[in-house]
C-alpha cells in the first residue's frame, strides 16, 4: 500500500480486536514517533496496553471498544500554532500506521483526559490523542461536502498535483467531520486556510498533511 492507498483507505475505527501490536510494528513507530518529535519540537507518545483512557466511554459518536493504545500529541504550549503541528505529525504516523495495517481513530474529545498516561513536561499541553490498534473493520468513508465549497477553482482548471492534493484533503479526517477548511492556489502554492469550528486547527495539519503526501507539493 503506498500513502495515496493509505488516505483512501483510512477511515476512523472506533471498534478494536484484542489483539495487541506486534512488537516490530511498535518499534517502527516509535521510531517513526522520535523522528517526528525531533523535527517538530513536539512530545507525541505511543502508549501501549492502557485501556482506562477509553473505558465505558460512551458519546454521540457511539462507544469505543477495546482501545487499548493510543498515541498522545503533546507538545510545549509556547508554540503559537501547536494544535497545526500536532495534526500534521500525529497524521504522519496515521498514515504509516495505516500501510502497516493497523486503524486509528483522531480523539479530541470522547477519551479521559485525567487517564491519559502520557508524561507532559511542565510547559506542555495534551492536544488530543489517536486510538490505534487492529480494527474489527477498517471502518467508512465519510460524507464529504460538495468540492466548490472547499475550492473556487473548476476542476478542470486545476494543474494535476493540485487536483491530486485536493482530492487527498477531502479525504481526511476532520473533527465532527466539519470538513472546514479552503484551498486557494497563489501562484505555484497552495494556500490551505481553516475555518471557524471546534479544534479547526488540529484539522488543518491533518488536511495539509494529506495535500502535501498526495501531491508532493509543499502547501501554505
Ligand atoms: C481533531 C479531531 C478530533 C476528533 N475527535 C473525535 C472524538 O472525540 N470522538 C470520536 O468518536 N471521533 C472523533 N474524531 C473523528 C471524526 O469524527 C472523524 O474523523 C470524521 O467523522 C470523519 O470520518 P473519517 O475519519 O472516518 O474519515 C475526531 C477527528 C479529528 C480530526
Amino acid at each position: 500500500m503506498d500513502i495515496k492507498e493509505a488516505i483512501k483507505e483510512r477511515h476512523s475505527v472506533r471498534q478494536y480486536k484484542d489483539e495487541p501490536i506486534p512488537e516490530e510494528l511498535v518499534s517502527k513507530l516509535e521510531g517513526l514517533i522520535a523522528e517526528c518529535n525531533e523535527e517538530s519540537g513536539l512530545h507525541m507518545q505511543l502508549i501501549l496496553d492502557d485501556p482506562e483512557c477509553f473505558k465505558t466511554f460512551l458519546s454521540h459518536y457511539g462507544a469505543f471498544t477495546n482501545v487499548k493504545n493510543y498515541i498522545a500529541i503533546v507538545g510545549p504550549k509556547i508554540y503559537p500554532n501547536l494544535e497545526e503541528l500536532g495534526g500534521y505529525y500525529g497524521q504522519k504516523v496515521v498514515l504509516v500506521a495505516q500501510m502497516m495495517g493497523l486503524n486509528t481513530c483522531w480523539v479530541g474529545g470522547t477519551f479521559r483526559r485525567g487517564k491519559c498516561k502520557a508524561k507532559l513536561e511542565v510547559h506542555d499541553k495534551l492536544v488530543c490523542v489517536i486510538a490505534i490498534g487492529y480494527g474489527e473493520t477498517g471502518g467508512k468513508k465519510h460524507k464529504s461536502k460538495p468540492l466548490e465549497k472547499h475550492c473556487k477553482i473548476p476542476v478542470e482548471d486545476m494543474p494535476l498535483w493540485f487536483r491530486n492534493g485536493v482530492t487527498a484533503a477531502r479525504m481526511a479526517p476532520t473533527a465532527v467531520n466539519q470538513q472546514k477548511f479552503t484551498i486557494e492556489l497563489d501562484g505555484e502554492e497552495a494556500v490551505i486556510t481553516a475555518g471557524r469550528g471546534i479544534m479547526t486547527k488540529i484539522d488543518l495539519g491533518i488536511v495539509k498533511y494529506n495535500f502535501e503526501a498526495a501531491s508532493g507539493h509543499k502547501c501554505r
